[in-house]
């Protein structure tokens, strides 16, 4: 497999893998049939850590490469990503210009709090219209160049595939981890919001260990929309299907936890976090990665997983606990 491409620029933004860890207690009190293991993505050392961190190693190595001095990305006020963005530029020594559609918190929560703090500018919109994101995003980048500044603009959320080649890295970093240890690893259950992290991992998992199924947990986009974006992803990944990935088969969701939508709690995700914090005392953020819990716990409770070792791809989002969900 040739993921990443090696002529890829990168900007390292940690060096060392992010533990793999098993969950004895989570595991006993789900009836000890199924090993859970945990994949700390969350403990990413940068700015609470997350998936996220991934993307940017290869959007910030590109911006870096393009000669740009300003990264210019949007998404949620709870978005990891934009806080991530935030950081990195920090880290890189580029300006960021962060485009947050609305509407505004009552109070404002810690995404806006800890994006200002890594020196980012915020532009918040009244409304969550997806053109009105986008005519701010390029009123934003015109702005910079108008003052004489090079702009890289960064797509919502850090998606695409030049991101998505920092997942598939993390996917095969997984599976040394797991080698060394013993760990079969049948199957990982990871969030899918834009479906970059699923799609990296399902190429790693077909070039490292095609027994394994990848289970994304829809937290925002539905099926019909991220089935198609995934699959483009794989393709990109994987060009002339050297990891041979069936994408039918390789593209497995599960709906039944997204409740009342993006960036709203549901009672299943929430009693799944109460569950691993009162077992391991790991905590999780009840916009993505509580969601993925509840969709394991309820696989593992179904017996559907009896005897199996399964990863639980814990993708970060933690300040999100602490984000007023209005
Ligand atoms: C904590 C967390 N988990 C999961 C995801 C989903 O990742 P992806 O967009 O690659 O599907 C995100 C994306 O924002 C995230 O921040």
């Amino acid at each position: 497999m040739s993921v990443p491409a090696p002529e890829l620029p990168r900007f390292r933004l940690f060096d060392a893998p992010s533990p793999l860890a098993p969950l004895h207690r989570l595991s006993a009190a789900l009836g000890g049939r199924t090993e859970i293991w945990v994949k700390r993505e969350d403990l990413l050392p940068l700015a609470f850590g997350g998936n996220k961190l991934r993307n940017l190693e290869f959007l910030v190595g590109a911006a870096l490469a393009d000669g740009a001095d300003t990264l210019v990305t949007s998404g949620r006020r709870w978005s990891n990503h934009c806080r991530l963005t935030a950081a990195a530029g920090a880290r890189a020594g580029l300006a960021v210009e962060l485009v947050l559609s609305g509407p505004p918190a009552s109070v404002r929560g810690p995404g806006v709090v800890l994006m200002t703090a890594f020196g980012a500018t915020v532009h918040q919109l009244p409304s969550l219209d997806r053109d009105a994101r986008e005519a701010e995003v390029a009123r934003v980048t015109r702005a910079v160049v108008e003052r004489g500044g090079r702009p890289y603009v960064i797509e919502v959320g850090g998606s695409g595939v030049l991101g998505a080649h920092g997942q598939a890295l993390a996917g095969l970093e997984l599976f040394d981890q797991a080698d060394a240890v013993g760990v079969a690893v049948d199957r990982i259950v990871v969030p899918s919001a834009t479906g970059g992290t699923q799609a990296g991992l399902i190429v790693a998992a077909a070039d490292r260990s095609p027994a394994t199924r990848v289970a994304g947990v829809i937290v925002a986009r539905p099926a019909s929309e991220l089935r198609p974006a995934i699959g483009s992803m794989v393709r990109s990944l994987n060009p002339d299907n050297a990891a041979g990935v069936d994408a039918d088969r390789a593209i497995e969701l599960d709906e039944r936890q997204l409740g009342d939508g993006y960036g709203r709690p549901t009672a299943e995700a929430g009693a799944a976090a109460d569950l691993l914090a009162g077992t391991e005392g790991i905590l999780v953020d009840p916009i993505y990665t509580a969601k993925a819990l509840a969709s394991l716990v309820s696989g593992v409770r179904s017996g559907a997983l009896d005897g199996q070792q399964v990863v639980f791809w814990h993708a970060g989002g933690l300040p999100g606990i602490f984000e007023p969900l209005d």
